[in-house]
């Protein structure tokens, strides 16, 4: 995350905003959220769910009250607190003359202002044009609304081409260069010897901060939405001494756009390949349960199979004392601490260690001389019980942990087994 300025819209003047929605806990996020993407909020305006239109999203009551309102409000964009279709964002746009953008738009536009490596800007860029793909699906549109602002940042502000045939051309391209940098990647995954912590999370749980905690790094911490894009990977030592990877990648949030987990597949990946999840939490926030399954359920969408997971409530110093007593009865396998003050690190970095070093896993067989390299990790990351050298290779008896295990299979040779003589 790399926060250069508060209010990004640096050349354009700020959004003032006026929030549609029907859910208290999701309005108040997207206020976050648009705070996040430079703009300001002037009102808010509530509507229930059972009178929608087709046509118009909003009932025709609702919709002469914020007609009303954007006239009364210096606004000059009104942010839906849901996804529009094309033709009810079109409808709205004409009935309202003003510029109206959805919750996908606004969280896609936070992400293309926080990209700033080459990859993280490919990711944003592909998961855009597949946004404005799926706009353009069946229609002849021009796509007209791109310009400065909340919500037509990005590709747009590149004068793109705009046509379905370009865009997919565009598309294709972003995919490959992608794909490549995915390759690296997992060349150097793995060449990494070290076990692997994901750091998983709602946005703004504190990952950037427990990393630097852990790692004593000073990775740059914001209270802003989705300020890490990319993911970040250190080292550090675990109480015994032995060493291990932190990563902490893009926070999550209800109703993700489905392009954007779809773009950030690559980054994601380090979460899949992570040996242990940490899944952080705000502790301070109100609706914690809904939060954790939000995350919970990210992580079933990436395909994360079931790898040992912990729950780690995070700013403790922000909550009372009856609070705190309810979540450590509610969830009595949790960590709790405060990533700020560096409170109650030392108990989680002890399970992490007990996890990482008692789940040892029984391998044995000869390992080819052109491997000789891994005895080496098998001894720093495991317990050798029996290693003698042949012709045919090194025969290794050992414990290692499962990762290590893994990257064994397929060389270890099994020792030939001894025929046994038939029986007379
Ligand atoms: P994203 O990049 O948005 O996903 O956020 P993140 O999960 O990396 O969170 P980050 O570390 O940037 O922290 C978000 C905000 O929470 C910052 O303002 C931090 O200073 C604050 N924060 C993090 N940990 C603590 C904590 O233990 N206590 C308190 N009070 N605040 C914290």
């Amino acid at each position: 995350m790399h926060i250069k300025n508060q209010t990004f819209s640096t050349d354009t003047a700020r959004d003032q905003a006026l929030l549609v929605g029907s859910e208290k806990n999701s309005l108040n996020e997207l206020q976050e959220l648009t705070l996040t993407a430079g703009g300001s909020v002037e009102g808010i305006i509530t509507h229930r769910l059972d009178n929608l239109n087709a046509a118009h999203y909003l009932g025709k009551g609702k919709l002469e009250e914020v007609k009303r309102t954007v006239e009364t409000l210096d606004v000059n964009l009104v942010i839906f607190d849901c996804e529009l279709s094309p033709a009810q964002l079109r409808n709205l746009e004409e009935i309202l003359d003003i510029k109206i953008i959805d919750r996908t738009q606004l969280i896609l536009d936070i992400f293309s202002l926080h990209a700033d490596t080459r990859e993280s800007k490919l990711q944003v860029e592909k998961a855009q044009l597949e946004y404005m793909l799926s706009r353009l699906a069946g229609k002849g549109t021009e796509l007209s609304r791109l310009g400065g602002g909340i919500g037509t940042r990005g590709p747009g502000e590149t004068k793109l081409e705009t046509d379905r045939r370009r865009i997919n051309e565009r598309i294709h391209r972003l995919k490959e260069e992608l794909k490549d940098i995915s390759r690296t990647r997992h060349v150097q995954r793995q060449e990494r010897q070290d076990p692997m912590i994901a750091l998983a999370g709602y946005t703004n749980a504190g990952k950037s901060t427990l990393l630097n905690q852990l790692t004593k790094a000073d990775k740059p911490v914001a209270d802003q939405l989705f300020a890490t894009l990319d993911s970040t990977l250190r080292r550090f030592k675990l109480p015994g001494g032995k060493q291990a990877i932190i990563t902490d990648t893009v926070g999550f949030i209800r109703n993700l756009p489905h392009q954007l987990i779809a773009s950030f597949r690559a980054t994601l990946e380090e979460i899949r390949q992570a040996d242990i999840i940490l899944h952080l939490i705000d502790s301070s926030q109100d609706n914690i349960e809904e939060r954790i399954q939000i995350v919970k359920d990210v992580l079933q969408d990436i395909e994360v199979k079931s790898k040992t997971s912990l729950l780690v409530f995070n700013k403790i110093d922000l909550l009372s004392e009856n609070k705190r007593n309810f979540l450590e009865s509610s969830y009595p396998e949790a960590y709790f601490i405060s990533a700020r003050q560096g409170r109650g690190i030392e108990a989680l970095l002890l399970k992490l260690e007990e996890i990482i070093y008692n789940q040892l896993v029984e391998v044995s067989g000869i390992l080819p001389y052109d491997q000789a390299g891994l005895i080496e990790v098998i001894h720093q990351r495991g317990s050798v019980e029996n290693e003698e050298y042949s012709q045919e290779g090194i025969l290794i008896e050992a414990l290692v942990p499962g990762d290590i295990a893994s990257r064994l299979e397929n060389l270890l040779r099994k020792q030939e087994k001894k025929e046994k003589k038939p029986l007379p």
